[in-house]
């Protein structure tokens, strides 16, 4: 069991709850948010706008050969010598699995685009992230599991990053590393933070030495890593990995620690302690960033590569390739769980689509097994789909 997972594995939860748990934070961190995002370049259409446009993409399509096209590095695989014709890759589809029944929960109090999740215990704790693309929250809303009902709001430091933050929780304590300062494509701060959930105060960490976008962020023995993200210009794939010893909230350290560099960069990844090892999952590199010279840092589209590569570090301190997820997935920070040694994902961001170039969402939950290390994830579809109307 990963000593850092005290709030998530003290007490066994049961399957109902873990389901419910990370329903909670797919709805409100992956789905809503990332439509919000992915389907509208001006950011102004609803969700609902949105989920009804969607339809669902069963089939192969099947393009004629125009050879690979601008901005195609998706792995559109060329048969040149075989058929005139190029297969699509199909990640951005629905795998074939199971389905899991869902059941519907109190809506949030806010929706929350890029937001962050932390559960302790029967208390899900979700923090700042985008109201609108000219709005961030400041505060934070408890979800209580045994009553179901949200409560508790209060509020975040003045100079706590409002979305992409980096963070986790060691079962009291949360602790806050960097992010994006304010609304649109803003850039991201180096403050850093730890809240007592008991006491609901914060405190200041060390600065992180320069700041970061959406960096993976894990307590491994007794030290705070983070790593990845991107650069300042939100977009930049970054390597740098640093470390702060900490205990009960409190830094034993005034520096950070520079660390081994993770071999790939970018933001948005799943990092999990388990078995005393550290794992970084999936992600993407690439990102919106801001327009050249707009006042307010207006968003633009730039090219996003997501991954579906799995890293980890253990004793030798050296960074080792684990398999693959079964497709790429990104913005997975906060929609995973460990459940009866298995690592467990919902959902997230793929491929976008090869035509429409929107930003496809996964429908599927992904279980790597923690017992058999070598066995791959395995899909489970998730039934209330944005396009499967939930009953
Ligand atoms: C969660 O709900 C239960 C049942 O109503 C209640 O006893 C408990 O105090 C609540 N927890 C918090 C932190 O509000
Ligand atoms: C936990 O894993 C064991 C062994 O693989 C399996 O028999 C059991 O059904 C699993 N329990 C849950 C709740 O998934």
């Amino acid at each position: 069991m990963g000593r850092s997972f005290v709030g998530k594995n003290s007490t066994t939860p049961s399957p109902a709850r873990v389901v419910l748990s990370i329903f909670v934070m797919i709805l409100g961190f992956a789905l809503v948010a990332d439509f919000f995002w992915a389907s509208s370049s001006k950011f102004t259409s609803s969700y609902l706008n949105i989920a009804s446009n969607w339809s669902p993409y069963h089939n192969s399509i099947i393009l004629p050969n125009n050879g690979p096209q601008k901005g195609e590095n998706i792995g559109v695989k060329t048969k040149k010598d075989v058929v005139p014709k190029r297969i699509l890759p199909a990640t951005f589809q629905d795998l074939p699995a199971p389905e899991l029944k869902w059941e519907k929960m109190k809506a949030a109090p806010v929706p929350r685009l890029d937001g962050a999740a932390i559960q302790i215990k029967n208390l899900l704790y979700v923090f700042a992230g985008y109201g609108s693309i000219d709005y961030v929250h400041s505060h934070v809303d408890i979800y209580n599991f045994t009553d179901n009902t949200w409560g508790g709001r209060f509020d975040m430091p003045r100079e706590m990053a409002h979305s992409h933050l980096g963070m986790v929780t060691d079962g009291r304590y949360i602790y806050v590393v960097t992010g994006q300062y304010g609304p649109q494509c803003r850039g991201p701060t180096a403050h850093t933070f730890v809240l007592d959930t008991e006491t609901k105060k914060w405190q200041d960490l060390p600065p992180l030495p320069v700041p970061r976008y959406a960096p993976a962020t894990q307590l491994w023995r007794g030290r705070l890593h983070v790593m990845g993200g991107s650069g300042e210009n939100r977009y930049t794939p970054e390597v740098d990995h640093w470390s702060l010893a900490v205990k009960d909230g409190k830094p034993l350290e005034k520096e950070w620690r520079t660390e081994i560099p993770i071999p790939r960069g970018g933001p948005h990844r799943a990092c999990v302690v388990v078995d005393d090892r550290l794992l970084v999952i999936g992600g993407q590199e690439g990102d919106f960033m801001a327009k050249p010279g707009s006042p307010i840092f207006k968003c633009s589209r730039r090219n996003e590569v997501v991954y579906d590569d799995v890293y980890m570090l253990d004793d030798e301190m050296k960074w080792k390739v684990l398999p693959s997820m079964p497709k790429p997935d990104s913005h997975i920070e906060f929609a995973w769980v460990l459940v009866n040694n298995s690592i467990v994902i919902v959902g997230g961001t793929t491929e976008k689509h090869p035509t429409t170039k929107k930003m496809v969402l996964v429908g599927e939950i992904f279980q790597f097994n923690l017992n058999t290390l070598v066995s791959a994830f395995y899909p489970f579809n998730i039934l209330c789909h944005p396009h499967v109307k939930c009953s």
